[in-house]
């Protein structure tokens, strides 16, 4: 327990191994089972993506039907869990409630299994567990989009694939192809990213043998903080707040004067810049050019180049992902819960790695508290306290 030993933030630290994903800051690249996330997100559904990060290979195309047909079937929002989600409160944030709706499917899931012993689940329970998360997530952030807004639930259909499916469920009506398209190269660049915040979470709790709809629900409540998944949201408030492009100066001289940090910019691991920025970036493009939305477009270059000429921190995936969610539709507290619909392939893909090869996640930490003592001598002062009226 040398303090020097300390890594703050863990900064640095290499955990474990993991085959899902490679980040290379330097080369400014992501991999995803040796394949650049810019290829994917041009060319693949996220159905094969998701496939991908679970089996090590792209499907071919009866795996691709098959995992599609497991997918159809498990889209839809079981009645006890939306009773559940109508139980959260409507002004909660919706990353409440889908931490509370993903808690219950997933109780609902394992009971029967009385015993921790059985909890972990074998790879094949728990590819299927994954599976059906993925396949009703959709369900749940949708829906709750709709009843913050007063809507009813829209059924699933089962003609149209994911990303076409959860439009329609959240919207009411078809999308057409772009925002589709949009929309998917949005899934897929938020769906891995190695041993961020929330997966390593998820990593944590999987590593006691816990089971996997556990480590998902507390990699849901990593995912809310600004600093990481909820940076998309902020991004947005901070765009509220600027209002137009010829306030960006103004606004910045403020904000930095009070030490504000930027949503939507820096990065852990990318100093010089996110390689998932240009494909989100060119989808937010061709978003602004469907809805002719060039406000949208002139606010966003204003910032960024502003910011990066003042500072030298690039923007992140959320500074993209945030204006395009909002052209699509969705209102901005629905952001962060996309990032859960897509990101929740890579936990499970994950959760599973941690399994085939786990060792119990313990660190140590070195004492800063006081130096040993002993209570010989102390009294507390009970006697003032009515012994009845204690709690
Ligand atoms: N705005 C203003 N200053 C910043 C920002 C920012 N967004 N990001 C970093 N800095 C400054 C920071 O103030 C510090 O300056 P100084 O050395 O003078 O104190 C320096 O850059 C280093 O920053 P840091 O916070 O120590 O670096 P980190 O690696 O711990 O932080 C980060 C990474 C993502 C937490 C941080 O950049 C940040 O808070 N960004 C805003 C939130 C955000 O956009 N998060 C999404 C991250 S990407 C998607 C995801 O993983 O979910």
């Amino acid at each position: 327990t040398d303090p020097t030993q300390i890594k703050k933030g863990l900064a640095g630290v290499v955990a474990d191994y993991t085959a899902i994903s490679k980040v290379n800051p330097e080369t400014n690249s992501l991999l995803y089972r040796g394949y650049p996330v810019q290829e994917l997100a041009a060319t693949q559904p996220f159905e094969a993506v998701a496939y991908l990060l679970w089996n090590g290979e792209l499907p071919d195309a009866t795996q691709l039907a098959e995992l599609r047909a497991a997918e159809r079937a498990n889209r839809a929002l079981p009645d006890d869990v939306k009773a559940a989600i109508d139980l959260v409160p409507v002004d909660a944030h919706p990353m409440d409630e889908v931490r509370t709706a993903l808690s219950l499917y997933g109780a609902r899931d394992l009971a029967g299994i009385g015993s921790v012993l059985d909890a972990s689940g074998t790879p094949a329970e728990n590819l299927d567990r994954s599976i059906r998360l993925f396949a009703v997530l959709p369900a749940i952030v949708a829906y709750g989009q709709r009843r913050r807004r007063g809507e009813d639930l829209v059924e699933p259909r089962e003609d149209l694939d994911y990303a076409a499916n959860f439009l329609w469920m959240t919207f009411g009506e078809e999308a057409d192809d772009v925002v589709v398209d949009a929309f998917n190269r949005s899934m897929i660049l938020y769906a891995e990213h190695s041993f961020n915040a929330s997966t390593f979470t998820a990593r944590v709790v999987t590593s006691t043998l816990s089971d996997l709809y556990s480590a998902v629900v507390a990699a849901v409540g990593a995912l809310k903080g600004p600093l990481h998944g909820g940076a998309n949201e902020a991004v947005l408030h901070v765009f509220d707040e600027i209002g137009s492009a010829d306030n960006v100066a103004p606004w910045l001289d403020e904000a930095l004067a009070s030490k504000r940090k930027i949503m939507g910019f820096g990065h852990r691991v990318y100093k010089r810049g996110d390689s998932r920025v240009p494909t989100m970036k060119a989808a937010l493009d061709s978003l602004v050019a469907h809805y002719d939305r060039p406000d949208v477009a002139a606010l966003y270059d204003a910032l960024e180049s502003e910011f990066v000429s003042r500072k030298g921190i690039y923007p992140n995936l959320d500074y993209p992902s945030g204006p395009a969610y909002q052209l699509i539709g969705f209102d901005t507290p629905t952001f962060t819960p996309l990032f859960v619909a897509a990101r929740v392939t890579g936990w499970t893909a994950h959760i599973m790695e941690q399994l085939s090869a786990n060792a119990l996640i313990r660190p140590l930490s070195a004492y800063s508290g006081p130096d040993e003592r002993h209570i010989d001598g102390y009294v507390p002062d009970t006697a003032a306290i009515d012994i009845a009226e204690r709690p």
